[in-house]
């Protein structure tokens, strides 16, 4: 029997990310990072509060850098309605926002309540992350050039034709080696592997396969993402430090495991919303004009698989007037 329509939360959560990239973009070049970050982060915690939900941050961000955050556990929403996991990251990439560089965005992904895997004190995970024709072949354990291999032969490629998207840190040098001796091309990023997770499962992007150890919270997002998208991530945690490392064996989480989209987001019923703090090659950063400021926006649901592009218009004298949030 044909299912009625549910509440279709897309465009309720893309007003909270829009909300975040206004505030922040304020500070796009300004060099601190700290400004920027709690803009977006207070801008994200007003709009929930307008939402008709009832939802508990189980990944916030910020906790592994000290940063301005929605803290983990913290209640967001009207408190009535539909009870939902939330994962938030006001500023993925505030970096690259404060020194004025591409593909900062705002990101936000829900799912019902119950369905998010909760990382405990995990702050890093190593991710391999590939659109839906390579969805099959990947396996974490597999040398690089396998993985490497499979994928091409998936794409229908060869592996000179591949590009594979990496974190440029001194922790992915023996990475880079590998990929580089295998023959795959690679585009190195300081910041901001939701983007390059987003890259490697969208088939009209430069980037086929996204490689390397990011953040928790990242990869989380990033699933609720690949969900709507299609694709594959494997991931496992990875932590960097041996006091993240005896934190997570504390809690009781088996650091062997490996997770897949569906480990991490349970169920379909779940939403992503990004929006472009800095222009990027996903998404246009935040553009003024006299009048308007102009957002820039990727929607989707998990269930049905809907993508949408939303560009908004954003009237700043009558915003200005009523807007609990300094735009
Ligand atoms: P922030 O928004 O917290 O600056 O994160 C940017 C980022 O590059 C993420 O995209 C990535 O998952 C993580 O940092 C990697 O962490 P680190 O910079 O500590 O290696």
């Amino acid at each position: 029997m044909a299912e009625a329509p549910e509440k279709n939360l897309a465009l309720d959560i893309v007003r909270i990310t829009e909300a975040a990239a206004l505030a922040s973009a304020r500070w796009l070049g300004r060099g601190d990072k700290e400004a920027g970050d709690n803009a977006a982060v207070h801008a994200m915690r007003v709009s929930f509060s307008t939402l008709h939900i009832d939802g508990t941050v189980i990944l916030g961000e910020g906790e592994k850098d000290n940063a301005p955050m929605l803290a983990n556990g913290e209640k967001v929403g009207k408190g009535v309605g539909l009870g939902l996991d939330v994962a938030v990251d006001p500023v993925e990439g505030t970096s690259l926002l404060a020194y004025g560089r591409p593909n900062a965005i705002s990101v936000v992904g829900v799912s019902s309540r119950g369905s998010m895997f909760n990382p405990g004190p995990s702050f890093y995970m190593q991710k391999l992350v590939v659109s839906h024709e390579a969805r099959n072949v990947i396996d974490l354990d597999a040398p690089i050039k396998v993985n490497l291999n499979s994928v091409a032969k998936a794409l229908g490629k060869s592996v000179q034709d591949l590009v594979v998207f990496v974190l440029d840190k001194p922790r992915h040098q023996r990475l880079i080696e590998k990929i580089r001796a295998a023959g795959a091309r690679i585009q190195l990023q300081t910041d901001g592997d939701v983007i390059g997770a987003l890259m490697a499962v969208d088939p009209h992007s430069d980037v086929d396969i996204m490689m390397g150890t990011g953040g928790t919270p990242e990869g989380v997002l990033s699933a609720c993402a690949i969900k709507g998208m299609g694709g594959q991530m494997l991931a496992r945690l990875d932590p960097q430090s041996y006091v993240e490392k005896e934190a997570i064996n504390e809690a009781g989480i088996d650091l062997r495991d490996v997770l897949t989209v569906n480990d991490m987001v349970r169920g379909d019923d779940c939403f992503f919303a990004a929006t472009g703090i800095s222009g990027g090659d996903f998404l246009r950063g935040v553009r003024y004009s006299a009048r308007y400021a102009v957002t820039h926006s990727l929607v989707l649901r998990g269930k049905t698989g809907t993508l949408r592009y939303v560009e908004s218009y954003h009237n700043m004298d009558r915003l200005s007037k009523f807007s609990a949030v300094q735009y």
